[in-house]
């Protein structure tokens, strides 16, 4: 899989979207990972995207509103932020997702990252949290449509994986009660990949560090 492989359509396989709302209304389900030499399957995290761990809050004392809390899952970094009296917006392509981040009382749109998104180019700080500086599979990409999503004050703040461990660029599918989902691309980037992605999306700052056995960065333009 190469990053330019990546187009609008692998973002909305069949069956992604249905198979992870039944993972966020508590069915078990696998996501399956192939990056063309290993396949590793495992159980979809729902119950890490419930609770804040002290590495979620390093990540969220990093956001200066109002933040776009990009593929938001089931709310908890929107609903600890609007608790801290931040401005915040969730956007997933999921509506499951969109409603549970309502339930925790927080606000929610069923937005695709690399669609049109409400108040471009004035948010402070874009989240991608638990790893979602993979949405779609091309880092780059993310970064520089988000770059255009933030002011010119604004940063892009990530989690990321362990440095030295490079950028994985895989092809995944749900397995969840019998059923296959299709395809979509996903990225896993460490933190020693994020400066050099982060300068060829057009960003001049950007700095990583390790909190609480995660690593986080912080990209500003
Ligand atoms: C790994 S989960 C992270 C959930 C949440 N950030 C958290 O930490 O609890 C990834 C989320 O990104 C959403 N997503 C994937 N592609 C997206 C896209 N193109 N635009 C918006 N959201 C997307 C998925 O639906 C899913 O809810």
């Amino acid at each position: 899989v190469t990053a330019t492989s990546v187009t609008a359509a692998d973002r909305h396989e069949p069956g992604v979207v249905d198979l992870f709302t039944a993972a966020l209304r508590g069915e078990v389900c696998h996501v399956v990972e192939d990056d063309g030499v290993q396949r590793r399957s495992m159980r979809l995290p729902v119950a890490r995207w419930s609770e804040l761990s002290a590495a979620d809050r390093d990540l969220l004392d990093e956001c200066t509103g109002p933040v776009l809390d990009v593929g938001c899952g089931p709310g908890r970094m929107s609903a600890a932020l609007a608790e801290r009296g931040l401005p915040v917006l969730g956007v997933d392509v999921v509506p499951e997702a969109v409603r549970q981040t309502r339930r925790r009382g927080a606000c929610a749109l069923h937005r695709d990252v690399f669609g049109p998104l409400p108040a471009e180019g004035r948010w402070q700080t874009a989240l991608l949290a638990d790893g979602n500086l993979g949405i779609g599979g091309d880092p780059v990409a993310l970064l520089a449509r988000l770059r255009h999503a933030i002011a010119a004050d604004g940063r892009v703040v990530c989690d990321l994986a362990e440095p030295g461990t490079g950028t994985r660029l895989v092809r995944a599918h749900l397995e969840c009660a019998g059923r296959r989902s299709g395809s979509f691309p996903w990225a896993v980037v460490d933190a020693s990949s994020l400066p050099g992605l982060a300068a060829t999306a057009g960003f001049r700052g950007c700095r990583t560090a390790p909190v609480h056995g995660r690593w986080i960065g912080v990209v500003t333009r």
